[in-house]
């Protein structure tokens, strides 16, 4: 069993405390906001703040960001400027690995999770319950896959998208960095890089605001 701490103590990072199995030993969390240092959020600790991490002798994930704030993850990757061999990759025990598929560092997998054959997955990609990818799919890093998602076989996500809840996107298809997914969307064509796709089939709703989420 190894140590872990989790960066972030909003929905995703207590998602992945309750995901992380009986490989792990989650020691708390670590966040910013001095309100929450020394209290308790599922049932563990809050730790300190973000960059306390760097002297703890424990694996790390950052688990922060919401369709609002999707860029925060690489933001803070970035700030700690962590070597990749400090993340944990946090596998759900009921998440399915198909053959010939690998999973980046400070990647998580929540429950039920189905990477069916030769999926590549980046680093730090948010991947939430029962999303399916299936065959030769690519995921780049800082990638967010809500719950219910289905990606068709060969389909890309480049860095930092953004793929919401029960979104389908179509086999071949390529969506592009930081561009955002709509809930519920169908995803025929390819979505260039920085745009907000919505419905069936999927539109340009706007260009992505990433001004108040920057990408870097
Ligand atoms: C796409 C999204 C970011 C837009 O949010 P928003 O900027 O607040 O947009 P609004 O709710 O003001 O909607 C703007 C328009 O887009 C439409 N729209 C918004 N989301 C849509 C969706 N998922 N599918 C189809 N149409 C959508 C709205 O009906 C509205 O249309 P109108 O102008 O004709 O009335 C948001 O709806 C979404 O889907 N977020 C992902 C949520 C998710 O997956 N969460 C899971 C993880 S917690």
């Amino acid at each position: 069993m190894s140590d872990l701490v989790i960066v972030g103590a909003g929905g995703f990072a207590r998602e992945t405390a309750a995901a992380a199995g009986p490989a792990w030993r989650v020691l708390g969390f670590v966040d910013d906001d001095p309100a929450l240092h020394g209290t308790t959020r599922a049932g563990l600790p809050i730790l300190g703040p973000v960059d306390s991490v760097r002297e703890m002798a424990a694996a790390v994930v950052v688990c922060v960001g919401n369709p609002r704030n999707y860029t925060a993850r690489k933001r803070i990757v970035e700030r700690l400027g962590l070597p990749a061999d400090r993340y944990a990759t946090i596998l759900h025990p009921s998440a399915s690995i198909g053959a010939g598929s690998v999973v980046g560092p400070g990647s998580v997998l929540l429950a039920g999770t189905v990477l069916t054959a030769d999926v590549t997955v980046g680093s730090h990609v948010a991947v939430m319950p029962q999303a399916v990818l299936t065959h030769d799919d690519r995921v780049g890093d800082y990638a967010t896959i809500a719950s219910g998602v289905r990606l068709g076989g060969g389909a890309v996500l480049e860095t930092g998208a953004y793929v919401g809840a029960g979104a389908l996107v179509r086999e071949g298809v390529r969506v592009g960095a930081w561009s955002l997914i709509g809930m519920g969307s169908v995803v025929l064509t390819d979505v260039p890089s920085d745009e907000i796709w919505v419905g069936s089939p999927a539109r340009k709703l706007r260009s992505a605001d990433l001004t108040a989420s920057p990408r870097s």
